[in-house]
C-alpha cells in the first residue's frame, strides 16, 4: 500500500461520487494553472457511470477546461466500440454524448482490432503524442481513475495474467483465461507514473475483496490492486460506507 495513500468514506454514491468529481475538477485546474494539457485516463465498469455523468452535465462541467483536456482509456475489452461490453460505448453514453470535450481529445483504445499488438503499438504512440514524456521516461497522467473488481483486479490487469509482469511497455494485449477474452490495458509502471490515482469503490459487494487488498492478513491475498503504488503520486481511494464496512 502506498505510504501516500488517503482513504475516504462517503455515507454513499451520491456524496461518493461528487466528492471524486471534485477530485477531478481541482487535478483539472491545478493543471491548466500550471499550463499545459489536463490528460486523465478513465477506467470503464459500472461503477463510474454516475461519476462520467456529473462531470458532463451538472455544475463540474462548467469548471473543466474541456479544451485544454485529453482523456484516454485505462483498458477495453476486444469488442466493437458499440457493443454493450465496450467501455467506449459506456463512457460515450454517460459523458462524450454531453460534454463539450473536443472529439480528438477522446482517445480511444482499438480493442476490437484483430491485431491487438499493433492497436497496443499505436495506443502508446497517441499517449506518447499528447503526454509527451522525455526520453526514457515514463508518460505521466495527471489523474487516473480506477475500479476494483471482485477478484482483486484493476484496469485489465487479472491475477494470474501477463500483464501483471510487462515492465516495458506501457499499453499491452492481455489474455484472460477465466474469461476467455483479450483485453487492452495501460500497465503498472504507466499508472504508477500518475501524478494523481483514485480508486472509486462502491457497493457492498465489494467489501470483502477491498478488506483483502487494504488490510490483507495473508500472502495469498497478493492482489494486483495492490500493485498500484504510484511513485511519486497521490493515491485516494474513494469509498462508500458499504463497500468499506470491513475495514
Ligand atoms: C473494466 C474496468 C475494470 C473495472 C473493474 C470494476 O474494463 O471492467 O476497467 O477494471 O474497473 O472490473 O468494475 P465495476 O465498476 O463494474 O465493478
Amino acid at each position: 500500500m502506498s505510504l501516500n495513500a488517503e482513504i475516504r468514506v462517503f455515507p454513499n454514491a451520491d456524496e461518493l461520487n461528487r466528492a471524486t468529481a471534485e477530485l477531478f475538477v481541482q487535478a483539472a485546474q491545478r493543471r491548466l494553472g500550471a499550463g499545459g494539457l489536463f490528460c486523465a485516463a478513465l477506467s470503464g465498469g459500472s461503477t463510474p457511470r454516475r461519476l462520467y455523468q456529473l462531470l458532463a452535465d451538472s455544475d463540474f462541467a462548467r469548471r473543466i477546461p474541456w479544451d485544454a483536456t485529453h482523456l484516454f482509456q485505462v483498458d477495453e475489452r476486444s469488442v466493437p466500440p458499440d457493443h454493450p461490453e465496450s467501455n467506449f460505448r459506456m463512457i460515450r453514453e454517460t459523458m462524450l454524448s454531453r460534454a463539450p470535450l473536443p472529439g480528438e481529445h477522446f482517445h480511444r483504445m482499438a480493442a476490437e482490432s484483430q491485431d491487438l499488438e499493433e492497436a497496443a503499438r499505436r495506443y502508446s504512440e497517441e499517449i506518447a503524442d499528447v503526454l509527451r514524456p522525455g526520453p526514457s521516461e515514463w508518460p505521466q497522467f495527471d489523474f487516473v481513475l480506477l475500479g476494483l473488481g471482485p477478484d482483486g483486479h484493476t484496469a485489465s490487469l487479472f491475477p494470474d495474467t501477463a500483464a501483471l509482469e510487462e515492465r516495458e511497455r506501457w499499453v499491452v494485449p492481455n489474455r484472460v483465461e477465466k474469461l476467455g477474452t483479450w483485453r487492452l490495458t495501460l500497465t503498472f509502471p504507466v499508472i504508477n507514473s500518475a501524478a494523481e490515482t483514485i480508486f472509486l469503490v462502491a457497493g457492498a459487494d465489494k467489501a470483502e475483496i477491498l478488506r483483502r487488498v487494504l488490510r490483507p492478513t495473508s500472502p495469498a491475498d497478493a492482489l494486483p490492486a495492490q500493485r498500484i503504488n504510484p511513485a511519486k503520486g497521490q493515491l485516494h481511494w474513494y469509498l462508500d460506507q458499504p463497500a468499506a464496512r470491513l475495514l
